[in-house]
């Protein structure tokens, strides 16, 4: 389970000495009993301080290099259970949220806590229709970067150049600032998208347009050319905007860990979103959906399918099953569950990706294998999230810049509550020093 779902606190006087919320622990060391209370299924880490053998002795900590047990917030945006497969944004199934609302509605719900009602739904709209050009010396920037620039890096750097357009932004206990912030950086992560997009195929830049909903604008920006009109298909339309809800947060993985880390010391949002997209960017990450495509292209036939699963068996964690397996969920991925359902959707009106009989081939295969089912691994959101944007006509180094615009409403959520919370501090874990201990400096010609 990923996230601890606070208990109700029990009626006064229901405590016995026996179901104390406590932990009682001995030091053998020293032989020395301690008690450490229990909250919202935690202990605190800075209790074990008091835990020493001695007067110079530090006091106890907990090591946990990968956040493999530890709770770093207090957070009241997503659920997850990962062994029931639940996630749930402020409450709401992801099931209802993906059949039933626009991803602007779900971004406004993290962001305020609530599902807009209209008159507020059409203001947020309004709001981010109007912020999306960006500004022309960001778009000359942007034009610096080589042809073959990979487009998460031109996003990266694009994002953290913002902060220097908008010093304001510094100021983020304003919350009148934050907002207009969050206007900015939701209405312009599609334009620097599509813009990346277009400068890797030496095309001219499309301009946003108010007249069009969120995702139709970014597809339109993405495939119209000077030369023809575009529309585009409703059903595409209807995919994207699934697929960003499906995006839109995920509680404290290794960006949105970033963007609270980089937050936690006042940083702008700007760089605060760089940072957290680098993060998405990795291959274990959301870097995954651009490594699946061309692992099912590596593979390139259903008849080598399981050859692939021998050698990644055989390779002892050396090479991976892209799009399987995740930190939290050890059953299945509510997401990529909607996914697949979707692709099918998505195929009638594309027509059939031959990738598809080769992924759900490896999910097969997998699903029945020991080693996969041994390891609870399982498609996460990335298995076939990818080859529904090839189907729309999205290159595949583009795709973890689909997953960082959705995601941008997350981490902007995550980081208002971070800012909010009365125990807010700067990050700052400790160590396990192993190096040397102090020894003297020898000039270069004793080396
Ligand atoms: N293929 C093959 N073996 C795997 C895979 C995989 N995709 N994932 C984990 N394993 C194996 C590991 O080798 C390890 O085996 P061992 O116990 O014999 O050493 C065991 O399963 C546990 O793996 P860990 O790496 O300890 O699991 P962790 O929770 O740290 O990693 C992660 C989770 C990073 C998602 C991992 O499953 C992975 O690398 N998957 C492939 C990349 C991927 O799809 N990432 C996207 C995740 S979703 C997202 O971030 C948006």
């Amino acid at each position: 389970m990923g996230t601890v779902e606070a208990k109700k606190p029990e009626a006064p006087g229901a405590a016995t000495a026996e179901s104390r919320d406590a932990l009682t622990l001995t030091d053998q060391r020293t032989g020395k009993t301690y008690e450490i209370p229990i909250a919202d299924g935690t202990i605190r880490a800075i209790d074990l301080r008091q835990i020493k053998t001695g007067p110079d002795d530090f006091g106890l900590m907990s090591y946990d290099p990968a956040f493999l047990n530890t709770a770093s917030c207090k957070s009241r945006i997503t659920f997850i259970d990962g062994e029931k497969g639940i996630l749930r944004y402020r409450g709401y199934p992801i099931e209802q949220l993906a059949e039933k609302c626009t991803y602007l509605e779900v971004a406004y719900l993290l962001l305020y806590g609530e599902l807009p009602n209209r008159k507020q739904y059409d203001e947020w709209v309004q709001r981010i229709t109007y912020h999306t050009m960006i500004h022309e010396s960001l778009k000359k920037l942007m034009d610096a970067f080589n042809y073959d620039a990979h487009p998460m890096g031109m996003l990266i750097s694009t994002v953290a150049a913002m902060s220097t357009f908008y010093p304001e932004a510094h100021q983020v206990h304003d919350v009148d600032v934050r907002t207009k912030q969050i206007h900015r950086l939701i209405a312009k992560m599609p334009t620097i998208a599509a813009f990346a997009y277009k400068h890797s195929m030496g095309m001219p830049y499309v301009y946003p347009r108010n007249d069009l909903s969120y995702c139709e604008n970014f597809l339109t920006m993405l495939f119209k050319t000077p030369a023809e009109d575009y529309k585009p298909n409703p059903a595409l339309v209807k995919a994207l905007d699934v697929l960003f809800i499906l995006h839109a947060d995920h509680e404290q993985n290794c960006g949105t860990n970033a963007m609270r880390g980089i937050g936690s010391a006042h940083t702008d949002p700007y760089s605060s979103v760089a940072g957290a997209a680098a993060a998405l960017y990795g291959p274990l990450h959301g870097g995954a959906n651009e490594e699946v495509l061309k692992m099912l292209t590596e593979i390139g036939s259903v008849s080598k399918v399981p050859a692939f699963i021998k050698e990644v068996k055989e390779g002892k964690g050396e090479k991976r099953l892209m799009g399987f397996g995740h930190r939290v969920y050890k059953n299945f991925d509510p997401r990529a569950k909607i996914i697949k359902r979707m692709a099918e959707q998505v195929f009638e009106v594309t027509g059939r990706n031959p990738l598809l009989d080769i992924a759900l081939e490896l999910e097969r295969i997998a699903l029945q294998d020991d080693y996969f089912v041994k390891r609870k691994l399982y498609p996460n959101v990335d298995f076939y999230s990818g080859l529904i944007y090839q189907a729309i006509g999205i290159p595949t180094a583009a795709f973890t810049v689909l997953f960082a615009i959705p995601r941008t409403s997350g981490w902007l959520s995550q980081w208002g509550e971070l800012l909010e919370d009365p125990e807010e501090k700067i990050a700052r874990p400790r160590q396990i020093y192993l190096g040397y201990g102090e020894r003297n400096f020898v000039p270069i010609d004793k080396r």
